[in-house]
């Protein structure tokens, strides 16, 4: 038996859950539920694809991502940690750290209320503890039903303390990324990456998209509100755990310098991330559990 034949009979559910190869040979979940379908790569415990029944896909894909071991899938939701961006003081790191770029295991999968329940998991050994110099267990906790439950348990299983960064760098699709509003992030100090890591303040109600936009908006719990009238919906985007938000959209230039990224594709996506970054960094003690929650979902108009 493969192993992808191995992980299918023992966490295969018939109509709900299974097991496949996908994209460049890596295996992934293929969720289908009467509320939403997903798919969901172990490589990363990428979230890749979520739909609600009845209305398109949430989450943007890039078209030339890759999927291979030790690269990062362009799109859906990639999970950074345990630093967010280049590492301080080591920029051979990997960016947004090591987790997004190799596989985790499946420890369960199950019918829930409204959907199917998965978890993913993960754990330091002596290669992550060259970059990042701790004990650490990561349950990574999905929920597909109505909305996409998100929430990434960071265990310390040493016995010293740590301090880490995380994101859950969510893509979504929207129609014409000029054409979006987002609210929620009013009154809020960021940190802008276009303007020489300037810190400013958000003056506006509404976040648009008129050029690249970068900003890590810190000391915020607020839920995010994505209107896109292109594609006539609500994306609600609420966190719990979590106290930085990204803004992200690459724009015309830094889209054509991604090599894993189609040049026109920044019109059909934008960044909202649920992150602990830089001041809002979490520190956790010896048999701490830190929990970092995302919960996403759209209406329709
Ligand atoms: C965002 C960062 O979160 O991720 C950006 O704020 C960065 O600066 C972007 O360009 C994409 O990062 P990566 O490593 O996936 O290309």
């Amino acid at each position: 038996m493969t192993e992808l034949e191995k992980l299918q009979t023992r966490f295969g559910i018939t109509g709900l859950a299974r097991v496949e190869e996908g994209m460049g040979g890596l295996a992934r979940l293929s969720v289908s539920t009467p509320a939403a379908d997903a798919t969901i790569y172990l490589h990363g415990a990428h979230v890749a694809h979520y739909k609600p029944a009845g209305q398109r896909g949430l989450l943007f894909m890039s078209a030339a991502s890759q999927y291979r071991t030790g690269r990062p899938i362009r799109g859906g939701i990639p999970i950074c940690f345990p630093w967010f961006a280049a590492k301080v003081g080591n920029p051979e790191a990997p960016m947004h750290g090591f987790v997004r770029l190799g596989d985790w295991s499946v420890e369960s999968i199950q019918r829930s209320a409204d959907g199917a329940a998965i978890v993913l998991g993960n754990k330091s050994n002596s290669a992550t503890k060259m970059s990042f110099n701790a004990d650490f267990e990561l349950r990574y906790h999905i929920l597909i039903g109505e909305k996409l439950d998100l929430t990434l348990e960071v265990r310390n299983t040493g016995e010293r303390e740590f301090t880490f960064e995380e994101a859950l760098h969510t893509y979504l699709a929207v129609a014409d990324a000029r054409k979006i509003t987002i609210e929620g992030l009013e009154n809020t100090e960021y940190v802008s990456k276009t303007e020489n890591l300037q810190r400013k303040t958000q003056s506006e109600r509404l976040i648009t998209i008129d050029r690249e936009v970068d900003r890590v908006y810190q000391n915020t719990q607020t839920p995010c509100v994505l209107e896109d009238p292109g594609f006539g919906r609500t994306i609600t985007v609420e966190k719990e755990g979590s106290h930085t938000t990204v803004v992200w959209n690459p724009w015309i230039d830094k889209a054509r310098n991604m090599p894993d990224f189609g040049d026109e594709e920044w019109t059909g996506m934008v960044c909202i991330e649920t992150a602990n970054t830089a001041e809002n960094a979490v520190k956790l003690e010896a048999g701490q559990t830190h929990r970092l929650r995302a919960m996403i979902k759209s209406v329709p108009h």
